[in-house]
């Protein structure tokens, strides 16, 4: 079984063809960080002509590195949502399209699920039911994983997502955009213990596994306002070093207690913000500790790619999960989206 896999929920460009749900022949992406760099941030109306301009040649190149012909192909995957519609749009009107003229089916799938599944093609089967964790520019969801489609959401962030938060932090200490990468870069050199900042809900009962971020961002704000207004200069490996530590702390506390509360030993983490070397370090340490097993991607597969939704839709292809071609681009689609998705 051979599945394409396209991906236009954000910033990327990706393309991707596995075979047999998860050996992985090409994964093509399309990097727009170029064109957004200068506004400090993802500008929703360039990112979809971006992706008009740059799909059909990533189509082509991701289906040469796997020498495919459109024969070779038994469904065209797509991430339906959730994302920016502008972009989503382009990537779901697209796959209609080759699914149209090749005469495949076309099978949607969540982002979020995508990025879960990134695991698969790492590390084989995922070992359901599990808890699975996606951070990413967009989400911080934290949800028990039973299958395809099956999902029970715990908690999530009831403000900025994980990686806005790296990226605002960052913008701010005009470290510039991507800003996950660039603290994540800068941590090393700096002291974690610097500067005491916030961790919010870290052990608040009414939000056991929901995440804020903003309180933190505006708390990193003052700490730099307050250093300039002595005349001193900021020491900007320290503030990213302790910004880091906070968010890290909260993400491995809430993490494994969702873990431990639902007696599940198996945490499925993903997203692109996964790629960071703090959170991959200290979860991997601490759920060792915990009797935990922890999946994580290669880096190359923990931010948007094309590889992670073919994946995805292989194993709902594989359950007998087929998209109806009159399917809307959904930039709220919700998890347990077994609506949008129709058994043929
Ligand atoms: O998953 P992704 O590619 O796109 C969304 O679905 O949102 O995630 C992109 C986000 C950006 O905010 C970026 O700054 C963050 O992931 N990121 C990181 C790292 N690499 C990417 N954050 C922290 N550390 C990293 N190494
Ligand atoms: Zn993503």
């Amino acid at each position: 079984m051979l599945v394409l896999g396209i991906e236009t929920s954000c910033d990327e460009t990706g393309v991707g063809l596995v075979e047999d749900s998860r050996r992985m022949l090409a994964n093509t992406v399309a990097t727009q960080t170029d064109v957004h760099a200068r506004f400090g941030g993802v500008v929703p109306e360039l990112a979809g002509r971006a992706h008009l301009d740059l799909l059909v040649p990533t189509v082509e190149t991701a289906m040469a590195q796997a020498g495919a012909t459109w024969k070779d192909l038994d469904a065209i995957g797509v991430t339906l949502g959730p994302g920016l519609v502008g972009a989503l749009l382009v990537g779901v009107a697209h796959a209609k399209a080759l699914a149209l003229a090749h005469e495949l089916p076309l099978v949607g799938v969540n982002h979020l699920e995508a990025h879960v599944y990134a695991n698969a093609i790492d590390h084989g089967d995922l070992p359901l039911p599990a808890i699975a964790f996606v951070v990413s520019g967009g989400h911080t969801s934290l949800m028990v994983m039973e299958g395809p489609g099956r999902y029970e959401p715990l908690g999530a962030t009831l403000d900025d997502a994980a990686g806005e938060a790296y990226d605002k932090v960052a913008r701010l200490l005009g470290l510039g955009y991507p800003g996950g990468p660039a603290i994540d870069r800068l941590a090393p050199s700096g002291n974690p213990e610097a500067v005491k900042f916030p961790r919010a809900l870290m052990e608040d009962p009414d939000y056991p596994y929901d995440f804020s971020l903003s309180g933190l961002k505006t708390a990193v704000l003052r700490h730099v306002k307050a250093v300039q207004s002595r005349g001193e200069s900021v020491a900007v490996a320290d503030v990213a070093a302790s910004f880091q530590e906070a968010v890290v702390d909260v993400q491995v506390t809430k993490a494994l207690k969702a873990c431990r509360d639902r007696e599940l030993p198996r945490l499925l983490l993903a997203g692109g913000v996964a790629a960071n070397t703090r959170l991959r370090e200290r979860l991997t340490k601490a759920a060792d500790r915990a009797g935990v097993e922890v999946l994580v991607p290669r880096i190359s597969l923990c931010t948007d790619n094309g590889a992670m939704v073919a994946c995805a839709a292989s194993y709902r292809f594989a359950a007998g999960q087929v998209t109806r071609l009159d399917v809307a681009a959904d930039p709220s689609l919700p998890l347990d989206a077994g609506a949008s998705v129709t058994t043929a």
